[in-house]
């Protein structure tokens, strides 16, 4: 085993058995940005070897590095160990401090939470005329005829109970699971869980008043086995231990938010989760190998309530743990939570699109009582993940690009830039296509092309490199640049087919014209910071009026909340996952020609 000097804070490492230096960090608490997964493609887990015996360059770092090789650059996910070693760990390396939106527009709901509170006092005299104890404190109750008994609670009634006490009574659903002195029983909580494949958000309310009482978000630890479904997926297939390593990176996760929450979590006494479909399975601890091939059926759709013992979850030891019902295998509990928070279990006078823009899009349109719902495959460029200088929306992310007669920015946390985020990149590409410098097709001019129009400042920034054009968006301190490619600029024409696509083909399935949209409500992290005048340039949203577009934040984890502390809320979500028909975009015959048309700039 050996020793790693980590700079540029002077911490120490110790490898791993296999001595691999991104797995070494990671024990050590330094996480690095790993998109691929480890599998050597991304290029983004680069460090810097300044001391020390490491194996020779792979082919992939040969292919991603080039010359920066000869400088001791590496990829920590290639790079193994042979001795004690000193490495520098770039900013742009780190995983950031990811801004997560954990809240949304609120609606008001009839409260009527899952779990319930029962005041009742222990009378010998209600103990004639009953069958058993039970019976008698399901009468002291006034409860429901089927109320089933927890066996704790049933030794509980056997001994410990004074006559002429009051106690309180924990329900969750149909089943009496605690019963506690008055005075000592604390309010029972509840969680709404959104396990995003980014991150994870956490809020906790008290189920007596309703009131949010703690939130926490932090990046969901499966990031480290790749930074979307397909590489989770992918895991699972390819590691004997896969799913078992993505369920327990995902509840680590969720003990962290608790834990920083500030919450006493044993009383926690229900959470309700939402997520794509595969971080449902992933949850549950069901194979998300269905989801990874055609027609990507997923293993479960409809909502259950599982013991929180059985993942095991940092709950009280009766709680439970409510999975919200999905739609399909890409269009998952979140979307239904959205949907929810959004109204849509209400017929709607007029029509309205919600669009929940990330790696993968989930667009739902509504007209009056009907609705349809279809996801697309975004690909990774909005969260920066496949791009030269791509980077999640964190400090250092440039979220803002206006070009005039010079490139104007805006960073995440107003420091130095060291990436660019989804954001970003679309304003960019925008404001290229605006200033002449992307052609219809997406090309990246150069040389003689280049758009006399444009300033001295302007026409510097379009260098000629040897794997083609690029744009510098903005010069850092030590003389690096933040800079767009060609290949860049692909894979945002792809992304934002992508989407073009789903709302094409959503309305194309209701006959409904993009004019006729009263209402865009857009949801989720990326797009609650999209330019929308930018979007609209690209073509990745129709030609819709700004006052018909709505951000309606992370409506996830208010859906999810919603279900929390309304049954009534919940239902409608479960018959709502079920009313809604999915259209699968990609295996439609018109794809093809749709995704091709899309993929150019008006
Ligand atoms: Fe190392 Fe992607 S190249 S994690």
């Amino acid at each position: 085993m050996s020793a790693l000097t980590v700079l540029p804070d002077g911490s120490r490492a110790e490898s791993v058995e296999d001595n691999n230096v991104l797995e070494s960090l990671r024990r050590h608490g330094t996480i690095l940005t790993s998109p691929c997964g480890g599998e050597g493609t991304c290029g983004k887990c680069r460090i810097r070897v300044e001391e020390g015996s490491v194996n020779a360059p792979t082919p992939q770092e040969r292919g991603l590095l080039g010359a920066a090789l000869d400088a001791g650059d590496r990829l920590a996910c290639q790079t193994t160990v042979q001795s004690d070693a000193t490495v520098r760990i770039p900013a742009s390396s780190r995983v950031p401090n990811v801004r997560v939106l954990t809240g949304g527009a609120p609606r008001e709901v009839p409260f009527f939470p899952n779990v319930r509170r029962r005041t009742f006092t222990w009378e010998r005299e209600r103990l004639t005329d009953v069958e058993s104890l039970v019976d008698a404190v399901a009468g002291m109750l006034d409860a429901r005829a089927d109320l089933r008994v927890d066996l704790p609670v049933v030794r509980e009634l056997a001994t410990g109970l004074e006559y002429g006490k009051t106690y309180e009574a924990t329900i969750i659903g149909d089943r009496l699971v605690a019963v506690a002195p008055e005075a000592a029983a604390a309010d029972p909580l509840g969680v709404a869980l959104d396990l995003g494949t980014t991150t994870v958000v956490a809020q906790v309310v008290n189920l007596t008043t309703g009131e949010a009482v703690g939130t926490d978000s932090r990046m969901n630890d499966q990031s480290r086995f790749g930074s979307d479904v397909i590489a989770r997926i992918n895991h699972c297939f390819t590691e004997d231990h896969g799913l078992g390593e993505l369920q327990d990176a995902v509840l680590s996760t969720i003990k962290e938010c608790m834990a920083a929450s500030g919450v006493d979590p044993s009383h926690v006494y229900e959470a309700v989760a939402v997520g794509n479909t595969t971080m449902m399975h992933l949850l549950a601890g069901i194979s998300p190998e269905s989801l990874g091939q055609l027609p990507y059926t997923p293993v479960m759709r409809a909502g259950v309530d599982v013991p929180a013992s059985d993942f095991p979850m940092p709950f009280s030891d009766a709680a439970s743990v409510h999975l919200m019902p999905g739609i399909a295998g890409y269009v998952g509990a979140d979307t239904v939570a959205a949907m929810l928070a959004a109204g849509y279990d209400e017929e709607y006078d007029g029509v309205r699109l919600l669009a929940d823009i990330g790696t993968n899009c989930e667009l739902v349109l509504q007209r009056g009582a009907e609705i349809v719902a279809c996801s697309t495959p975004a690909g990774p460029a909005f969260e920066g993940a496949r791009l030269e200088h791509g980077m999640l929306a964190g400090p250092g992310a440039i979220e803002r690009v206006t070009i005039g007669d010079t490139c104007e920015i805006r960073v995440v946390g107003r420091g130095e830039p060291s990436g660019i985020c989804g954001s970003g990149v679309v304003d960019v590409t925008a404001q290229l296509l605006e200033a002449g410098i992307i052609e219809m097709t997406g090309r990246l001019v150069s040389g003689e092309d280049i758009p006399e129009s444009l300033s001295d400042d302007i026409r510097d920034r379009i260098q000629s490199t040897e794997y083609g054009p690029i744009f510098v968006v903005a010069r850092r301190d030590d003389g690096e640049t933040v800079h767009v490619t060609q290949r860049d600029i692909r894979e945002t024409q792809l992304a934002k087919a992508a989407v073009r696509t789903g709302i094409d083909t959503l309305l194309h399935s209701m006959d409904i014209r993009a004019a006729d949209i009263d209402e865009l409500l857009i949801a989720g992290g990326f797009g609650s910071y999209l330019n929308t005048a930018n979007a609209r340039r690209l073509g990745m949203i129709p030609d819709i009026d700004d006052e018909k577009i709505k951000y309606i934040g992370n409506a996830a984890i208010v859906g999810a909340r919603l279900a929390l502390i309304s049954s009534e809320m919940r239902a409608r979500g479960e018959e709502l996952s079920r009313r809604v028909k999915h259209v699968q975009v990609a295996l439609l015959p018109s794809f093809q020609d749709r995704f091709a048309e899309a993929m150019l700039f008006e």
